[in-house]
């Protein structure tokens, strides 16, 4: 099977500290409903889109653990781990690490005063390293793993704190196209990755704010957040197979569809 994703039950996900703009200890997550969505995507994952998915144990008191794509990057069979920018998240690195090794992973990880927040913040498409950094990331650790990948890195500074994470304004569809939001980087760094991607497509902020370069991408199978009408449509236009999901449970902690999973295998690379 080409595609192989690690997610993380939402046991004990909530809010219990703000540590971007979107978290607020007023705004607690309702946890059934956060189940349920979560195990819809998990269903429509495995049972409609055929992807593999491991399991990793959810920890108490470690409530984002859920978003396993900030865990680490997976390249060839290596993992290297995330080294998180908060205090709050820090304590998941031992977690993931532990099932990289158990799962007969090589694990890496970064200098300490690096941050690096794993396929939150960079990941492989087509010759390219594409990496966001500022928030979360530091640009040193992204030229680190890009030489860890051998890619030629494309690494853009983050300018919105909305859009805190790299594929919370841009994400890959194929080589050559990208669905992004245009001011989640400085006009220089727009201009680059336009150059290097052709066929963007730049997303309205109301979509862009539900999320919508939070995408998952399966081949022509793209699993989008709920409530983007215009560029769903866009999507299905070029002919790709839409499965919008409601995750409105996690995106009171910042996230959507792509953050609650990390690659672990794609189209043959492992
Ligand atoms: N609350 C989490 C954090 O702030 C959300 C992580 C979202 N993950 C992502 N891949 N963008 O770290």
């Amino acid at each position: 099977m080409p595609f192989k994703f690690l997610m993380c039950p939402p046991d004990y996900y909530e809010i219990a500290y703000e540590i971007n703009p979107w978290m607020s200890l007023r705004r607690n997550v309702n946890r059934s409903l956060a189940r349920t969505q979560w195990d819809l995507l998990y269903k429509l994952l495995t049972d409609q889109i055929g992807v593999q998915v491991e399991l990793i144990y959810p920890v108490k008191g470690l409530p984002d653990m859920v978003f396993t794509a900030s865990a680490g990057m997976v390249w060839n069979h290596t993992f290297i781990r995330s080294n998180f920018r908060h205090k709050q998240r820090q304590p998941e690195a031992a977690f993931f690490e532990s099932w990289f090794q158990e799962n007969h992973y090589d694990v890496i990880t970064l200098p300490k005063v690096l941050c690096f927040e794993g396929e939150s913040d960079a990941f492989v498409a087509g010759n390219y390293l594409f990496c966001g950094y500022h928030f979360r990331s530091d640009l040193q650790a992204h030229h680190l793993v890009a030489e860890l990948v051998q890619k030629e890195m494309l690494s853009v500074a983050l300018t919105d704190e909305r859009f805190y994470h790299l594929d919370t304004c841009f994400c890959p569809i194929s080589d050559k196209t990208a669905l992004y939001y245009g001011k989640g980087f400085n006009e220089h760094d727009e201009r680059n990755l336009r150059k290097h991607i052709p066929n963007s497509i730049l997303v309205r902020i109301d979509e862009a704010l539900q999320f919508i370069c939070n995408s998952i991408v399966v081949g022509n199978k793209v699993i989008t957040p709920a409530k983007c009408p215009q560029t769903t449509e866009m999507l299905r236009l070029l002919g790709y197979q839409v499965y919008p999901v409601d995750l409105s449970e996690f995106t009171k902690a910042g996230g959507n569809a792509k953050c609650l999973v990390l690659t672990l295998e794609r189209n043959g690379t492992t």
